[in-house]
């Protein structure tokens, strides 16, 4: 049986593209596999410039989502990362081995730090934070989109240089379990989904301000007349429709659009119907847990308190290994 570990940064607000990329997996994949354990990272995402009170809030209603999507902490352990200290205890040990050059030719690490004057060592040492994160719990299957598939790849070589020196298949060799939904693109058809480039549409948005954003979101962009045939394949709104909608209407859709059957507006309500009907069970659960935040602050406890067990016991058999147990004379 596997363990499960994934992470997600506290980064501005929850939307669709977050939920469907990580999130919606993340709450399927818990019924399969018992003690799954997932966290905020709340040490990621300070790696720039950043306000302690956003991120203070930011980590409160990453929470919030988090069980309002449905995790449940019967089944999950849910925490957030500066709760369990030993995550940077175990990524300092790992820095100590990663050759520099495999992390300056990580892809995050060049995009992010092209433009940048002065570069936080932090942004380069992300991946190492990364894999402590997974391997303090001896994580095998990891749920990431693919844009975290190189950082997995270095979490696997220094799982294997720790084993070589240390001791033989101490830590397993995490897997990326890559997420089903294709990256969701933003409501302009173009760019990756996100809060900045204002193309998002907020996982706990209202019916209305839903509907608001999908009517002028571009659909096929030779799709110019309702008598056009369109090509459901270059649509973005087809592949929310393959996310949210069920497969039989996925089909008519992708029939509807192709013979001039439905014009956008038409195949716009009904992916919107379909929204409306997973959505709106998360923003009522949300809205309840803000008037009861002690049931969030308790899970947290508790998902943090059943993860500083395994990474407790995980850091006492490293430490040994590697002459870093209790002094006692020689
Ligand atoms: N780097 C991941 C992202 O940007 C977040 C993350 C941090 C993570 N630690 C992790 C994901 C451990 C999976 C496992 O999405």
């Amino acid at each position: 049986m596997s363990r499960i570990f994934s992470g997600i940064q506290p980064s501005g607000e929850l939307h669709i593209g977050n939920y469907l990329g990580a999130i919606k997996n993340w709450v399927a994949l818990q019924q399969q596999h018992t003690g799954a354990i997932f966290c905020v990272v709340d040490y990621h995402a300070i790696t720039g410039n950043y306000d302690p009170a956003v991120l203070r809030q930011r980590r409160w209603d990453m929470a919030r989502s988090l069980f309002a999507a449905g995790l449940d902490p019967e089944r999950a352990s849910v925490f957030v990362q500066s709760d369990v200290p030993e995550h940077t205890e175990l990524s300092w040990i790992f820095t100590t081995f990663t050759p520099l050059g495999d992390l300056e030719r990580q892809t995050q690490f060049k995009d992010k730090s092209g433009t940048m004057e002065s570069i936080p060592a932090g942004l380069l040492m992300y991946p190492v934070l990364q894999a402590a994160d997974i391997l303090l719990y001896r994580a095998d299957a990891v749920p990431v989109g693919e844009d975290q598939v190189q950082h997995l790849e270095l979490s696997r070589d220094i799982a294997r240089k720790w084993n070589a020196r240390f001791g033989e298949d101490f830590f397993p060799e995490p897997k990326p379990l890559l997420t089903p939904t294709r990256r969701i693109l933003g409501l302009d058809g173009k760019a990756k989904m996100s809060k900045s480039l204002g193309n998002t549409i907020g996982l706990l948005e209202s019916d209305e301000e839903i509907w608001q954003k999908l009517r002028p979101a571009v659909t096929d962009p030779n799709r110019v007349r309702k008598t056009d045939p369109g090509n459901p394949e270059v649509c973005n709104i087809f592949q929310l429709h393959k996310a949210f909608s069920p497969a039989e209407t996925v089909a008519d859709v992708d029939t509807q659009c192709r013979s001039a059957g439905w014009g956008c507006i038409d195949c716009k309500k009904v992916l919107h119907a379909n929204m409306v009907a997973e959505l709106t069970p998360i923003r009522t659960r949300a809205q309840q847990l803000a008037e009861e935040p002690a049931r969030v602050l308790d899970a947290l406890a508790s998902g943090a308190s059943t993860a500083r067990g395994i990474a407790q016991e995980t850091m006492r058999e490293v430490k040994t290994r590697m002459g870093l147990d209790p002094v006692r004379q020689g």
